[in-house]
């Protein structure tokens, strides 16, 4: 497997967010409360951008409909709940010397 490296660890803090395309995937890197995440930059209801979620305590609501995604529980739908709904594609992260990324 091969790391792809998307940001250097001194520049993440507490409200960082950013997309990257990575191999064709628009990925969201986002620090919140100590906690680091990747996941898709489309959300899985209709394809709008997460560009504008909101992120508090692990939730991403989308702000197209409201719908929220649990990161700690990769990306699952939580609301509405039993909404027939893809989960978030989320990514594992990895370390590797001063930089966070994904595998692929
Ligand atoms: S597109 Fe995200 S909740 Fe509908």
């Amino acid at each position: 497997m091969d790391f792809l490296p998307l940001e250097r660890l001194i520049n993440l803090y507490d409200g960082y967010r950013q997309a990257f395309n990575v191999n064709g995937a628009n990925i969201i890197l986002l620090q919140e409360g100590g906690q680091v995440f990747a996941f898709s930059r489309t959300c899985p209801h209709q394809n709008y951008t997460l560009d504008y979620a909101r992120v508090s305590d692990g939730l991403v609501v989308c702000s197209a409909h409201g719908f929220e995604f649990d990161l700690h529980r990769g990306g699952a739908l939580v609301k509405p709940l039993g909404f027939p709904c893809a989960a978030l594609k989320t990514y594992d992260l990895v370390y590797e010397g001063d930089r966070i990324g994904i595998v692929s």
